[in-house]
This record gives structure tokens, C-alpha cells and sequence, in this order.
């Protein structure tokens, strides 16, 4: 194990080599998910949801993040607030999930925002925080969340990302929203302290976090996480979770791709500015490398993903499998003009090849081969935009993932 300081430098070397020229690269043939582990070719659905689609999963678990934790013995939950906001036109609920297993027990807050006044039970999206929910909003009374694996509070001020989490405007487009922040699901931190303070210890307070690592991950437990949201969120009667859909921004749109191949209630997933490890084809080598992401991140990903440093472009698999794990649901890819790190044209091509596995099922995916002009959004069952400017999540990126949603869930504004 590193230490941070060497972590950094070889991150720092690693960075310096990265490719940002389109003219760089490889020719390499992107493989199609289609092709089975026998070497024949899946030509319908059925084939695909029962013999393709098992493999990549599998696949998937096996060499990249992980398998998913079961359910706790117990779960319960908890409304520790409830209260009108937005001049009543929404309710605010703080939501304290706890999973017991064996004796131990780990909880989190999960805060809710509720259209009122609509006419039928809401659609919901359900994503998770980078640093607490207090920093999700400047709202005074929502309870501060999200601490390192020492308990210290990861952000001290309220609101730094509201630009983030519009709870306001969302809830006005007619869908319910939940966030819960992800440090409190699994510290994102390397190193065994985080292993110990996460989700997993409960289930394993014996294995060694080095051993655990070989199964599971935290993009896998973050994504378990989600699920266990949606769990609950299933008792409320203002919820319609037959419509619900996950969003993530960056590591947390690579989590909300593997909640959505894991979770088939997630009918909408949403990846903003995923990158690599997330939508973007890591054939192309441009920006980010797997050997970074194994070196920066080494929990992000189950410890032998490691053994694909440095093969980028020779892959025998690439992120187009993991979007086809979303078909035939609704998928919605959004970049950044200034993201080179994440490769936005790659992020487009990841949902442009994986587009023939929707085929499979008479739908189109991408409606588009070429990568779209900044700020033009492209909406079908994969659906794609690249907003003028930096990684981020904003109101203009939320605005196309509403639109896409509120087509297949078919929703009014409020
Ligand atoms: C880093 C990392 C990316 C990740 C991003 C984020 O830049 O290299 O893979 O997507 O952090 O989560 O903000």
C-alpha cells in the first residue's frame, strides 16, 4: 500500500503521459457485447437477458467492482425530520436507514424532497453526495452528514454544492428526489481504516480489508447503497418507485451505471461526466488510464481489475458492455466540454456501441452516430448532451436528464 505522498507522485508521472490528442488514438476495433463467452453472436432479446447479459455481469463482478453485498438480516428506518419547504410546494424529510447484521449495525441519513401538490404519486431520483447533505443545500435545519473514516466531518460548510442538488426546481418538474452522501455508505478514502468504518464491516468484521477488496469494492457497496435507498423509499405513499431512476456525477456516475446493471428498478440511469470506469471506452486511450485509476482509487475497483494496467487499448472488453447491462431501460449520458480528463467523445462512442443490444429489443439506443455539437441534447433510450464548460453537475445537466425521464414516466410539471 502507498503512502498518500507516493500515491500522488505516481499519479502526478502517470498524468503527465495521458493523451488528450484525438489524432492519438489506437485503431483498435471496439468488441461488441453481442458476442458470447462461446464465441457465437446473440441475435434477440431473450438470448441476450439470458445468456449474454449473465456473463457480462458476471464478468463484470468478477474483475471490476465487485459482488454486491446481501441484505442486512435487519434494515429499519427512521424519520428523524419532516417538514414543508419551497412555500409548501414540497416536503423535506431526513430519513436515518440502519442495517443491522450479526450484532453490528451502520447507519446513514438519507434526505428527501416531495413535490406536494401533484396530482398522482411522483417519479424519484435517488443519487448520491460527494460531501454531505448539509453541503447539498443551504437550507439550516438539514442535519450534517458525511464523515472521513476518523468521524470527522468531511465538509464544514453548508450549501458548497448546491448548485448540485436544484431540490427546488426538481420538485417543481413533478419528481420526488433522495440523496444520501456516499463517505457514510463507504468512507472514500484508500487504506484499511476506510474499509473498517464502511458498510462492509458489519457483514465481515473479521476479513481483512486487503481480502475483502479481492470481492468487493467501493463503487459496488456505494451502488448497494442506492438500492437499499430505494428500499426504502418504497414506503413512501407519495413515491411511485415503479418510476425511479438513479443519477451520479463522475465516480458517482461510474456507481450509478453499476446500480442501474445491478438494480433493474433504476428504469433511468443517468451518468454525468462518468469517465472512465464509467461510460467512457477505454480502447481509445484518451485521458484518464485504468493504471490511474488503480493507483489513485485502488477501492474503487476489486483488486485484480489491477491486472489490466496498462491495457487500455488492447482490452478484450470495454464500457460499452457495462451500458449494454442497461438496456432496454432508459440511459443518459452527459459530458463536459472542458472534461478532457473524462473523454467526452468516449463517453458518447460507450453508448454508440452499446446501442446494439437496445436494437436487439426494437428500440434505437443513441438516436446519433456523430458526437453531438456542444449544448445540443440528443434524447431516445440513450440519450446524450455535452455541456459548455467544466466536470460538473448543473442545472442545465439535470434539465436534459428531467426531459428524458419525464418522457418515459410521462410527467407534468407542478
Ligand atoms: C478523479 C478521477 C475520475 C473521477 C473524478 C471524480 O478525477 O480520476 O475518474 O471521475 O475524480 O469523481 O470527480
Amino acid at each position: 500500500m502507498l503512502s498518500d505522498a507516493q500515491r500522488n507522485e505516481k499519479v502526478a508521472k502517470l498524468a503527465e503521459k495521458v493523451n488528450y490528442k484525438e489524432s492519438a488514438v489506437p485503431e483498435r476495433e471496439i468488441p461488441s457485447a453481442l458476442v458470447a463467452n462461446n464465441g457465437s453472436t446473440v441475435t434477440n432479446a431473450w438470448e441476450w437477458m439470458n445468456v449474454r447479459r449473465p456473463e457480462i455481469l458476471d464478468f463484470y463482478t468478477r474483475e471490476v467492482y465487485g459482488e454486491t453485498l446481501p441484505r442486512p438480516e435487519e434494515m429499519s428506518s427512521e424519520e428523524v425530520s419532516c417538514r414543508d419547504v419551497f412555500n409548501g410546494r414540497a416536503i423535506r424529510k431526513e430519513i436515518k436507514i440502519t442495517f443491522r447484521q450479526g450484532g453490528f449495525s451502520h447507519s446513514i441519513m438519507m434526505l428527501v424532497y416531495i413535490p406536494r401538490n401533484a396530482p398522482e404519486r411522483v417519479p424519484v431520483f435517488l443519487g448520491l453526495n460527494f460531501r454531505g447533505n448539509h453541503a447539498c443545500t443551504d437550507e439550516i435545519d438539514v442535519l450534517e452528514s458525511g464523515r472521513d473514516p476518523e468521524g470527522n466531518l468531511i465538509e464544514p460548510v453548508r450549501g458548497v454544492q448546491k448548485e448540485r442538488w436544484e431540490f427546488e426546481k426538481v420538485t417543481a418538474r413533478g419528481f420526488a428526489v433522495a440523496t444520501c452522501c456516499y463517505h457514510d455508505i463507504f468512507p472514500d478514502f484508500p487504506g484499511e481504516s476506510a474499509w473498517k468504518k464502511s458498510v462492509c464491516s458489519i457483514f465481515f468484521p473479521d476479513t481483512p480489508p486487503a481480502k475483502l477488496n479481492e470481492r468487493y469494492s467501493a463503487i459496488g457497496v456505494w451502488a448497494w447503497g442506492l438500492s437499499r435507498m430505494l428500499d426504502v423509499l418504497e414506503g413512501e405513499k407519495l413515491i411511485d418507485c415503479r418510476r425511479a431512476g438513479v443519477v451520479g456525477h463522475s465516480r458517482l456516475g461510474k456507481t450509478a451505471l453499476w446500480a442501474g446493471a445491478n438494480d433493474r428498478r433504476f428504469k433511468v440511469v443517468v451518468s454525468n461526466d462518468s469517465g472512465h470506469g464509467g461510460a467512457a471506452l477505454f480502447k481509445r486511450n484518451f485521458g484518464e488510464t485504468i493504471e490511474i485509476l488503480n493507483t489513485a482509487f485502488p477501492h474503487w475497483f476489486v483488486a485484480g481489475f489491477e491486472k489490466y494496467n496498462g491495457k487500455d487499448a488492447d482490452l478484450e472488453f470495454d464500457q460499452n458492455f457495462l451500458l449494454s447491462l442497461i438496456a432496454p431501460g432508459a440511459l443518459c449520458i452527459g459530458s463536459a466540454t472542458e472534461d478532457l480528463w473524462a473523454d467526452p467523445k468516449g463517453e458518447f462512442l460507450g453508448g454508440v456501441y452499446a446501442s446494439e443490444v437496445w436494437r436487439l429489443f426494437g428500440a434505437k439506443g443513441m438516436p446519433v452516430t456523430e458526437h453531438p455539437q456542444p449544448d445540443v441534447n440528443v434524447t431516445g433510450e440513450i440519450s446524450y448532451h455535452m455541456r459548455t464548460g467544466k466536470h460538473n453537475i448543473l442545472w442545465q445537466d439535470w434539465e436534459h436528464y428531467l426531459d428524458a425521464a419525464g418522457k418515459i414516466f410521462s410527467v407534468t410539471n407542478i
